[in-house]
């Protein structure tokens, strides 16, 4: 008796297992439709997002990274990211056809006034001479008093009355447009380049793998603001100084400015990158540029101590002179010897005297969006303020 309902028992159990069994097969193909359901939907989904952001080319609102699927609605391989400055003839005929649009990599860009057409025909003539290409920002609006020179027809001019360089380089020299360039030179135009020669300087800078440098100041420069830029003339570059006089003491210990990891704003070299960098650091409103230098260093790819140099071999001379009434380009200096003691005709010291006001407000606004940046984007790591906070860790 027993045996047998345990038989019947088995067979009922059988018989539930296969009822089980069952509707396990029927839940699994239900399953498999159901995922197969929810792929296409998915799938269909990001299609149709796709669809909408190519069919939305108006909609700016989301920023940056719609910028490249905007570009999306052309076919791929018609696509120009980038541009140069170069000059193109009008028509090809078969002589001229072999212009080395090519042998331009490097690019110059100088803010100038009337006034300094001597000193800039100097430095445009060691430049062309190395195949740059040049770019004047005419600030003064004077382009007609350029027009005698050799070379002028072969430079690009830029009119902007009373536009300083910062703004220029802002405007005129976004980082797409001059991404054929491998350095680019964004000097003043009161620089003596007796003893520079700019094919060395460029063979220096990539040997020691600099990224952003400036030419040393000959000691004998009127204008010498920091003591980093000073030419050392045992030696071919440097990248810091040693000093324990004064109120900055810089030693092998120091990890930026104004010891290493600097230059100033009067000379710099950018690499493409760097520049790259540089250019999103320019803010469009704080025309003159202050305090900008201090933080050029987080543009240098890398560590500035070892990515940023002064070369001393090809040096320059600060000529200081005073560009009267029009913004000159000279306004990205700190705070030490701003001016050399000069007698001014009385208008030209309100001029002054009101662009440095402005320029010392600029270099607050600058020095506080800065920190304000810092501060917001917590995905950000301050690469030099870990260094400082890791000394104490290693005693
Ligand atoms: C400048 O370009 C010309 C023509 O392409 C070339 O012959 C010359 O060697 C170049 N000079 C320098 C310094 O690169
Ligand atoms: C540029 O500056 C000069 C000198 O301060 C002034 O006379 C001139 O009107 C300014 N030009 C413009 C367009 O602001």
């Amino acid at each position: 008796m027993t045996a047998l309902s345990k038989s019947r028992n088995l067979i009922t159990d059988k018989g539930s297992n296969g009822r089980k069994m069952k509707q396990l097969l029927f839940m699994g193909i239900l399953c498999t439709f159901m995922l197969f359901i929810v792929y296409r939907t998915t799938n269909y989904q990001h299609h149709h997002t796709k669809m909408e952001t190519r069919l939305n080319p108006f909609n700016t609102e989301k920023g940056s990274t719609d910028a490249i699927s905007r570009v999306n609605y052309l076919p791929h391989g018609i696509v120009q990211a980038r541009s140069d400055l170069e000059l193109r003839p009008l028509w090809f005929t078969s002589s001229a056809s072999k212009i080395e649009v090519s042998s331009h990599r490097n690019l110059l860009a100088i803010p100038v006034g009337i006034k300094q057409k001597e000193n800039v025909n100097a430095i445009v003539q060691k430049f062309l001479s190395g195949n740059f290409t040049i770019m004047l920002f005419h600030y003064d609006s004077n382009v007609d008093g350029w027009q005698d020179l050799e070379w002028s027809n072969k430079a690009i001019h830029i009119i902007a009355e009373n536009q300083t360089k910062w703004w220029f380089a802002k405007r005129f020299l976004h980082p797409d447009v001059v991404s054929t360039y491998d350095y680019i030179f964004i000097w003043d135009e009161d620089l003596g380049v007796a003893n520079f020669h700019p094919g060395r300087y460029l063979k220096i800078m990539k040997a020691e793998g600099l990224e952003i440098s400036q030419p040393a100041l000959d000691p004998d420069s009127l204008e010498i603001h920091h003591k980093i830029t000073i030419r050392k003339r045992s030696k071919k570059f440097h990248r810091r100084i040693y000093d324990n006089r004064g109120s900055v003491r810089c030693s092998d210990a120091s990890q930026g400015p104004p010891c290493t990891g600097w230059v100033e704003g009067m000379a710099p070299v950018f690499s493409r990158s760097a520049w790259h960098c540089a250019w999103h650091l320019i803010q469009n409103d704080l025309v003159h540029g202050w305090g900008m230098d201090m933080k050029l260093g987080y543009c240098a790819q890398g560590d500035r101590t070892k990515k940023v140099g002064v070369i001393d071999s090809e040096y320059i001379v600060h000529q200081g002179v005073q560009t009267l009434g029009g913004a000159s380009s000279r306004k990205v200096k700190n705070n030490v010897l701003e001016e050399p003691v000069q007698k001014r005709r009385s208008p030209a010291v309100d001029v002054r005297s009101e662009i440095r006001r402005q320029s010392t407000l600029e270099l607050q606004v600058f020095k506080q969006r800065w920190e304000k940046a810092a501060r917001e984007d917590k995905e950000w790591v301050d690469p030099y303020m870990r260094n400082q906070k890791l000394i104490p860790l290693r005693r």
